[in-house]
């Protein structure tokens, strides 16, 4: 298990994260190579489907993260996704899944230091989780 290294996939947006996490990679700092980024305009376009897949394709952890409250390109999406995941941390368990493995996050554009910071805690915190019990169930 000291060998685990935990696949996370984060749905970011353009506007906020993805620029965060481009400003980190310009920056030269570090964060690990655990996270798959996914490009999306705004947090609002994560149907909860695509958090379901990613689960169910072997993320070990699925991290949302967008504009700020009150800084979303259009204009309520963040807010849309901030209800839909609540509503998804609750009814995750009774599908199998451990809600500590979905997390959402504000990351704005000239956060470059707090993505990578992000990544880096996400990590530590998964590695501490071990592998999804979901993925092991796929793979018996
Ligand atoms: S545009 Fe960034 S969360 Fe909506």
């Amino acid at each position: 298990m000291e060998n685990f290294e935990p696949t996370i996939i984060a749905f970011v947006c353009n506007w906020c994260t993805y620029t965060a996490a481009d400003l980190a990679g310009t920056s030269r700092l570090f964060y690990p190579k655990n996270i798959r980024l996914i490009r999306v305009m705004c947090t609002g376009m994560v149907d909860p489907q695509y958090i379901i897949k990613a689960f169910l394709e072997g993320a070990d952890s699925v991290l949302i993260s967008g504009c700020h409250p009150g800084d979303c390109h259009y204009i309520n999406g963040n807010y849309k996704a901030r209800r839909r995941i609540k509503l998804l941390k609750e009814i995750l368990p009774q599908f199998g899944f451990d809600p500590q493995r979905l997390r959402l996050t504000w990351i704005g554009a000239s956060d470059g230091i707090q993505f990578a910071e992000i990544m880096r805690d996400l990590t530590l915190q998964m590695k501490a989780l071990g592998p999804s019990q979901t993925k092991l169930k796929m793979v018996i």
